[in-house]
């Protein structure tokens, strides 16, 4: 079996990104995209990517109404992006294969946040090359704050009770280093069979009070892990991709495709030890879960220490986020996809070069996304957080109820999911929207659209 660990390893917290202010009052970070190494494990080096470090990044924290700006370098000989995955704003920051970044040359975007509090992410977005740019080590968290979420009394100190878990596969080669070539442009790309949370193999983590909140991404290129406790104890869903949901949902059971995140609360007695695994899917409300890209095995991810005395101050509260609106809105455009073949949309791979369509700025649109294979894809837009309106013509499950980014796929099914396009319009700078499991992002499974203005 694959994922049976020690674990032996305190995980890595990634620190938090320094930043100073401009004269306009605009906080700036610094982001180094450069080479290096890790010995992950044995003692021995592998070669990796990060962002101002050997792997990985720093997290990146910023408020609703601040405004952001980066100085971004490629340290590297190729060229690169990064991607804000999960943010709203323009599309000329948005950091995909139109804003590839030379060796050598500086990126620097800037924008105002505008969305509520949520668990985003960065990574890059270089066009066919996603994949192994990410599985280099190119990866960050990037958690937004606002006056609301900070009112709630939820756990929050970071690296204490709020923890930040980058959940990644990787496949080792004889030399140690990581392995993307074996079957990486297979039908499900490469399976790792050792996973790290932050860069940690066989993590364990110090749990110093009742409440810990777990802001869980799944980074892989394109592992399924359905994310559970050692006792299959009951935790609290309180956030999805986009933000709080309006209320916690008790559950056993989080699934996560690649590129979704979710935050939870988990309570722990005094001195137990308990590990977070992904469990073999499992009969849901959609039929049997998924079984496609390692979601049939069981894996351990990180073991919780809990001390002999647990702080117990914070609290999940009866309200958090405000509950998608968009299922009575007046609706002005249906589209439709059809994922097909691991590489195509309605017939069509991504070309850089083509708009695919376009949406007008002040709308709602509902798009209806069906995966036509037997196996696995998910659907991620850039620009927006959606609302799954439908699963299969029915209510969605409660994990999919609240601002989603990204959602998985199963074959056959069909997804209606409400979107607002509210501003940042350009002709000539597309979004885009794609599977994102990075082998069929690379192959092809892209598209492109541009949000108008009146008149454009
Ligand atoms: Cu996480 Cu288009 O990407
Ligand atoms: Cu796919």
């Amino acid at each position: 079996t694959v994922g049976q660990v020690d674990f032996d390893t305190p995980l890595a917290v990634p620190p938090l990104a320094e930043s100073t202010r401009d004269a306009a009052g605009a906080r700036v970070f610094n982001l180094e995209i450069q080479p290096g190494t890790v010995a992950f494990k044995d003692g021995r080096e592998t070669e990796t990517w990060g962002v101002n470090g050997p792997f990985l990044g720093p997290t990146i924290r910023a408020k609703r109404g601040e405004e952001v700006a980066f100085a971004v370098h490629n340290g590297l000989d190729e060229g690169t992006s990064i991607h804000w995955h999960g943010m709203h704003l323009p599309a000329v920051m948005d950091g995909g294969p139109h804003q590839e970044v030379e060796p050598d040359g500086v990126w620097a975007p800037q924008w105002t946040m505008d969305q509520p509090a949520a668990t985003l992410w960065y990574h890059p977005h270089p066009h066919g090359r996603t994949g192994k740019h990410v599985y280099r080590g190119l990866a960050g968290m990037f958690i937004v704050d606002d006056d609301e979420s900070e009112g709630l009394n939820l756990p929050s100190e970071y690296g204490v009770d709020d923890v930040p878990m980058i959940v990644q596969d990787r496949k080792f080669n004889g030399d140690n280093q990581f392995d993307d070539k074996s079957s990486f442009m297979s039908m499900q790309g490469v399976l790792g069979d050792e996973i790290m949370v932050n860069g940690t193999i066989g993590p364990y983590f110090d749990v110093t009070t009742r409440l810990v909140r777990l802001r869980l991404l799944n980074g892989s290129v394109s592992r399924l892990y359905n994310f559970g406790f050692g006792d299959d104890r009951p935790f609290a869903l309180i956030a999805t991709d986009g933000g709080l949901l309006p209320t916690a949902w008790e559950t056993r059971s989080i699934q996560l495709s690649p590129g979704e995140r979710a935050e939870i609360v988990v309570a722990f007695e005094p001195g137990e030890t308990i590990a977070l695994r992904s469990n073999p899917a499992d009969e849901g409300y959609e039929g049997p879960l998924a079984r496609f890209n390692g979601g049939d095995d069981l894996l351990d991810i990180c073991e919780f220490r809990a001390a002999e005395t647990l702080a117990d101050t914070t609290e999940i509260p009866e309200t958090m986020g405000a509950a998608p609106d968009l299922a009575e809105a007046e609706v002005a455009a249906e589209r439709s996809f059809s994922l097909s073949g691991f590489n195509q949309i309605n017939g069509e791979s991504m070309d850089p070069m083509r708009i695919d369509f376009a949406v007008r700025e002040g709308t709602v649109e509902v798009w209806e996304v069906q995966n036509a294979d037997g196996f696995m894809h998910n659907f991620h837009v850039h620009d927006v957080q959606y609302q799954v309106l439908t699963v299969d013509g029915r209510e969605p499950p409660p994990r999919l109820r609240g601002w989603k980014d990204t959602v998985q796929l199963l074959p056959q099914v069909k997804y209606r999911l409400a979107m607002r396009f509210e501003d940042y319009t350009d002709p000539n700078l597309p979004y885009m929207y794609h599977c994102h499991i990075l082998a069929h992002e690379d192959s092809g499974m892209m598209g492109q659209f541009v949000v108008l203005g009146e008149g454009e």
